[in-house]
């Protein structure tokens, strides 16, 4: 039985027992921060498991890629170790519990999937008699094939939702005949093999440590996909499936090789085959490569890769080439890999690229660690070096040991390991603290409302009751002026923050007798808004009949900048292309930001064609229209979905004219005209991989192109032009600094000129050498150096030592004229002993010669003194 239909039994046999089937979550968690990667079917369901969202149904079933990272270096060691897999679960929120899981798992494994009963054991929790006593009596299990232990059988991974488990083994070596007792772990855990974890989530564990019932019980259960595989197609591995084995083919094609020729060979193309599931899924989830957090883990694991190429003897990218087999193997349930394989090629390439680059820098560092090693006459390579090998380089450790080795070193592991727990804290003090999933449950189980409607959508205020108050975490009955108070009215037109729009602010008025300011609306775990308000004046109770009415102008913004912001993706795939994959919005009410992904900045051309297609369908005025229908259908007319948002059955698709369909909750104009006008105000990376736009529509835009053309005027008033002159004027004004720049040079140089004429009147005889030494101030050393030597061309014979003095320090040109070179004087040696008065030194040719000084102050001593070094010369010449 192949992958993809052992998957799709699964979902069906659920949906046959009336679980909805909910497609894969994204690998990176969608608002929740306790989590790296989503690591288990009921990763991305936390928020049902916990209270704060109801789900429309309460049984759901998935096929759920995840992410699981704390093994690495067993990944292709071992049969099962992955970094990424698919787990099937099924799940009760608060509906059914024990005995119904118990009876479809083992209905499914037997019936379905025609397992042996014969080869079935289950583990329970040691003090679970319930569970004991479903698998005994309901399904006839002989006691003996059943182990109570507590190892493993409490599903608990910190804080959040938790419960005893029963797993489910499969025997596979029957032919060693029956244990005396069975245990999971008899045989070195080589003979059963877990094929599914059935957790009775009953439990809250707190963030102190304690445990609480929940409010309801729930199912959890996870089956890994990968090893169902390998059981029904028998097969020895995993990586024996279909699905690792068009992977690790392809690679053998690749290298040349063939799977099963040496050992260290097969480990290659397993940590090959698992990891480019791995980085393939989560870059198209939009992670990318980095050097921290997921972005990490990513470029480990392409690098983990590519250096067993090495092994396979690849020597050139080739990863990204296998991007599209996986999406051949699993493009049927997780289209996603199929739509963004250009840019996970992309990515993966360039990735690849850089670390060949890399690596070659690495063995280049190592070779220099092992000769200053050598150098220093020590035995052992410092250990932050090879940790700087291993972290940055990606040398793993062993690798850098066996090259040491070749070389008689050895490496100091404990430094390595140092530096490796100190990176390890690092790591997880990025992954934060676990969310907290202490919801108010209770408070709103108590308040037991039957119903509240949004009427926002076409309505701006409307007559409603008050159905209940909640203040400092307690209902109460009334409140009065100054206090604080959230509450829920039978009908609202405020609009809980969601979907990227902000919430709605207005007032809520109690006939003549109170008057609330309405701050914040969110949305309660049943869906129903729940205003934030501050009561400003008189006293407001229950049941009373109020006025709620929001701030129309402000919405009326808000609607423009949502609409945009559809028209604005829509934009951005049309020109970058489709691989543009929204990673967050912010819709308020004076501008609109729209992340989203994308590997380089835009150009100018780029933005300007984006901002175009978006007016040009403001101005065409096209209606927007809103429908409600079945997502099945709406992905008929082509909405784009977020990925890894949730939708229900009945979604809301929002067509703008014929230009952009999108599912949305969110408010909008009636026809794009009403947007006015459309300006993007910024474009800018905030993290790698993604670019973020802010632009402002209607009033919006009209007030940044206002405040752009005072801008304008007031750069036009300083230069007193006209604005349209502005552009020639700037050109005049460069010409002229220019031809002013030119002017200057050439009076530099007649003044250097007639420095020249002076300082020749002021030629001195030393020692029957003609001399002059002298201080020029203003001059930097190239000025010195033209008056030294248009000094020495006009004389027929002499010595001219010039200095100048600029903020710390000193010039020195020493000029002297051939025949004098001829008797044995040289400019560089006058220089030299010039410049050592004031503590610098210098040199150059016989003729011509500089050099640079410290101290400003010795300059005018140092002049002087350039006779008295002169005459020394001469001496000795
Ligand atoms: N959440 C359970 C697991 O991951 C099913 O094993």
């Amino acid at each position: 039985m192949k992958s993809n239909e052992i998957r799709n039994r699964w979902l069906k046999f659920f949906e046959g027992k009336g679980h909805d089937i909910v497609p894969s979550a994204s690998l990176v968690p969608h608002n929740d921060p306790s989590l790296l990667w989503i690591n288990a079917g009921m990763a991305p369901l936390k928020k049902y498991f916990d209270g704060s969202e109801l789900p429309r149904n309460p049984r759901m079933t998935n096929s759920q890629k995840c992410i699981r990272t704390n093994d690495i270096e067993n990944v292709g060691k071992t049969a099962r170790h992955h970094t990424m897999f698919e787990m099937l679960g099924n799940f009760s929120i608060g509906d059914y519990f024990k005995k119904e899981a118990i009876t479809w798992a083992w209905e499914f494994l037997t019936e379905e999937l025609k397992f042996d009963k014969d080869r079935l054991y289950v583990t329970i929790h040691t003090e679970d008699d319930e569970a004991f006593g479903y698998w005994t009596e309901l399904i006839g299990l002989d006691p003996e094939r059943i182990c109570r232990t507590e190892k493993d059988n409490f599903w608990d991974i910190g804080e959040g939702p938790c419960g005893p488990c029963s797993e489910i083994f499969y025997d596979r070596k029957p032919e060693l005949g029956k244990d005396e007792t069975f245990h999971p772990d008899n045989h070195n855990e080589t003979r059963y093999l877990e094929v599914w974890n059935l957790v009775f989530t009953q439990f809250n564990h707190n963030a102190d440590g304690s445990y609480n019932e929940l409010p309801k019980k729930n199912i959890d259960t996870g089956a890994g996909l990968e090893r169902l595989c390998s059981l029904l197609q028998d097969v020895e591995t995993n990586f024996d499936t279909d699905l690792f084995q068009p992977i690790i083919q392809e690679t053998a094609r690749l290298a040349g090789k063939k799977y099963h020729e040496t050992p260290e060979m097969d480990i290659a193309f397993k940590v090959i085959a698992d990891h480019i599931r791995t980085v393939a899924f989560s870059v198209g989830d939009g992670a990318l490569p980095s050097n921290e957090g997921r972005g990490y883990v990513i470029r480990r694991l392409l690098r983990r890769a590519v250096r067993y190429g090495k092994v396979l003897g690849i020597e050139k990218p080739f990863m990204y080439t296998l991007v599209s087999v996986v999406g051949d193997i699993m493009g049927e349930h997780y289209p996603e890999i199929v739509e963004k394989r250009e840019f996970i090629e992309k990515v993966v390439k360039a990735e690849e690229e850089r670390f060949h680059v890399t690596l070659a820098a690495g063995e280049q560092l190592l070779g220099d660690v092992i000769a200053q090693t050598k150098a220093a006459g020590a035995d052992t390579l410092p250990g932050d070096k090879a940790f700087t090998l291993y972290d940055t380089y990606g040398f793993p450790i062993d690798l850098t040991e066996d090259i040491a080795a070749e070389q008689g070193l050895g490496i100091d592991r404990e430094g390595f390991e140092k530096a490796l727990n100190e990176q390890r804290q690092r790591a997880r003090a990025a992954r934060k603290d676990v969310a907290s999933m202490n919801v108010q449950t209770e408070v709103f189980d108590q308040l037991k409302i039957e119903s509240s409607d949004f009427v926002g959508y076409s309505e701006t205020a409307s007559a409603a009751q008050i159905l209940a108050m909640i203040s400092g975490g307690m209902i109460v009955e009334e409140a009065e002026e100054g206090d604080d108070v959230e509450l829920f009215l039978d009908r609202t037109p405020f609009y809980a923050e969601s979907g990227g729009q902000v919430a709605d602010i207005g007032l809520i008025s109690v006939g003549e007798s109170a008057i609330l300011q309405v701050l914040d609306v969110q949305k309660a775990p049943n869906g129903y808004h729940l205003h934030r308000a501050k009561v400003l004046s008189g006293t407001v109770k229950v049941f009373d009949t109020v006025e709620a009415s929001i701030d129309h102008e402000r919405r009326v913004n808000i609607t423009r900048n949502h609409t945009a912001t559809h028209l604005l993706h829509k934009a951005l795939r049309e020109v970058l292309g489709t691989h543009v994959a929204q990673a967050g919005s912010l819709v308020s009410s004076d501008r609109l930001r729209f992340d989203f992904s994308h590997l380089s900045g835009l150009t100018a051309e780029e933005l300007d064609v984006i901002e175009r297609k978006v007016n040009e369908v403001i101005w065409a005025n096209e209606g927007v229209e809103i429908q409600e229908m079945g997502i099945e259908d709406a992905k008929k007319v082509g909405a784009m979905a977020l990925f890894g948002e949730k939708y229900g059955d009945v979604v809301r698709v929002v067509k703008a004219g014929d230009y952009s369909t999108e599912l949305c909750g969110g408010c909008h104009v009636r026809t794009t005209g009403e947007i006015g006008l459309f300006k993007i105000v910024s474009e800018a990376s905030i993290a790698s991989g993604v670019r973020r736009i802010e632009a402002v529509t209607g009033k919006g835009a009209y007030e940044y192109v206002v405040a752009r053309e005072r801008l304008l005027a007031e750069s036009a008033g300083k230069l007193k032009a006209n604005v349209n002159d502005l552009p020639m004027r700037l050109d005049i004004l460069q010409g002229n600094i220019k031809d002013l720049n030119k002017e200057i040079e050439a009076l530099k140089g007649k003044l250097a000129a007639g420095e020249v004429k002076n300082l020749l009147d002021q030629l001195a005889e030393v020692g029957g050498v003609p001399f002059l030494a002298k201080q020029i101030d203003g001059v930097d050393m190239d000025g010195l150096r033209t008056i030294a030597e248009d000094l020495k061309n006009r004389l027929e014979s002499g010595v001219i030592v010039l200095g100048s003095a600029g903020d710390d320090k000193v010039n020195f040109v020493v000029a002297v004229t051939k025949d004098l070179v001829g008797r044995g004087l040289q400019a560089g040696k006058i220089v030299k002993e010039v410049a050592a008065i004031t503590g610098g030194g210098g040199g150059g040719r016989p003729e011509l010669a500089q050099a640079g000084g410290k101290d400003v102050s010795k300059l005018g001593e140092a002049i002087e003194k350039s006779q008295e070094i002169l005459l020394g010369m001469l001496a000795k010449a």
